[in-house]
């Protein structure tokens, strides 16, 4: 009963704010189809100003929106408006004059008495006696009664007429329904073509950069076999490493956006290793760097995986330095003192760095004249 009680007191709002608005509204509904003859876009901003409240209101009402469309439809918001000025005041006052009337109903006993007998008190006929003041207690429940059921129906029948013609017309939402699937299905494909890249890449900054590792070991191998085999031994259990690091790549690249050993030993972690394995003698200097987010420091890691293998195969390099430098933007340079000449034209690794980091703003230059050096330098910015 209570929940009744309630529900009628949160109709009976609904439709006395819908009675304002209704009257406000139809005062003004000559201005409006005035305006509409002279100045159409005056008249649909004004329009569209009475229609967001309405769906402010059935919404606060009902606690489902009124579902927009990408365009406001002028014409069927105009018959709301129309129908809205014309009978919400009605609606309105019916739907609050019942309450009205069962309280002053069971009032009546209270004060028809100090009416005096050539002016009765109305309620709804005229009380006149006693008798007459002492039945008003029924009315009042017959108008209790009539209000529990008459009241949400009303405010129920003004939301339905809302609704009906403030949503967009079901052919409409159809045709919007297409559009969105279709956007949702490009960008679907979209991110697909993405991930097909980025497997890609990844593959190709990551593995390849092992497979190059172990050439270039077995390289060395070679030369010492010709020098001094007794020497080779050590040299070719570290290609036999490599090798079996190599194995491990390709799972972790297909498996995760980020390779796995950058969870575990972070980036300078991350960036160690490679360098470890790295054929020419690299040094790392690492400054302020913290966490960065996970998919920065992935890229980050690719920049220089793809940059020490061009180092390994192109440079000739003696010597080669990475620098990492923290915070926003993190920055990161690979320096070798190799014969220069580095050519973003010439393949796909330098391309798809640019590329890579252009996806996150980031910034890529290249100075390679030849005769050397060559430094890459890349800013990650990390969207803080
Ligand atoms: N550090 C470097 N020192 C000298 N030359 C370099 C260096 N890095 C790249 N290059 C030159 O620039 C070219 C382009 O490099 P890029 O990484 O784009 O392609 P790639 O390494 O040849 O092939 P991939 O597409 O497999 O990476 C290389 O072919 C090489 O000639
Ligand atoms: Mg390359």
């Amino acid at each position: 009963m209570r929940d009744r009680v309630r529900a009628v007191w949160r109709a009976v709002v609904f439709l006395l704010v819908g009675a304002v608005t209704a009257f406000v509204s139809l005062l003004a509904l000559p201005v409006l189809l005035l305006l509409a003859l002279s100045a159409r876009q005056v008249a649909a901003r004004l329009l569209d100003v009475v229609v967001g409240y309405e769906r402010r209101r059935v919404a606060a009402y009902t606690g489902r929106p009124i579902p927009t469309g990408a365009e406001p439809d002028t014409w069927r918001h105009t018959v709301w408006f129309v129908v809205h000025a014309l009978t919400g005041t009605v609606v309105g006052l019916v739907g609050c004059s019942l309450p009205g009337a069962a309280v002053n109903s069971a009032l009546v006993p209270l004060y028809w008495w100090l009416a005096p007998n050539d002016d009765p008190v109305v309620a709804p006929y005229p009380v006149t006696s006693w008798t007459g003041a002492a039945f008003m207690p029924l009315v009042a429940v017959a108008y209790a009664l009539a209000t529990l059921w008459v009241t949400p129906w009303l405010a129920r029948l003004q939301i339905r007429w809302s609704r009906q013609l403030l949503s967009p017309p079901p052919g409409a939402r159809l045709a919007e329904r297409v559009a969105e699937l279709t956007a949702s299905r490009a960008a679907a494909l979209e991110a697909h073509g993405a991930e097909l890249r980025r497997i890609e890449r990844d593959l190709h900054d990551d593995t390849q950069n092992r497979i190059v590792a172990v050439a270039m070991h077995l390289g060395i191998v070679e030369r010492a076999l010709r020098r001094d085999p007794a020497t080779a031994l050590p040299l070719v259990l570290k290609a036999q490493d490599a090798a079996s690091d190599a194995l491990a790549g390709p799972r972790g690249v297909v498996r995760s956006n980020s390779p796995p050993v950058l969870a575990e030993r972070g980036l300078d972690g991350a960036i160690a290793g490679l360098i470890a394995r790295s054929a020419v003698p690299t040094t790392l200097t690492v400054e302020n760097l913290g966490r960065a987010p996970a998919a920065v420091e992935s890229a980050a890691y690719f920049v220089v995986a793809e940059a020490l293998t061009n180092v390994a195969k192109h440079s000739g390099a003696d010597h080669c330095e990475v620098r990492l430098r923290g915070l926003d933007p993190l920055v990161i340079e690979v320096r070798d003192d190799g014969h220069g000449g580095a050519d973003e034209a010439g393949g796909t690794g330098l391309a798809g760095i640019r590329r890579r980091v252009a996806a996150f703003d980031g910034g890529t230059s290249i100075s390679s004249p030849v005769g050397g050096p060559t430094v890459l330098r890349v800013e990650l910015p990390c969207g803080s």
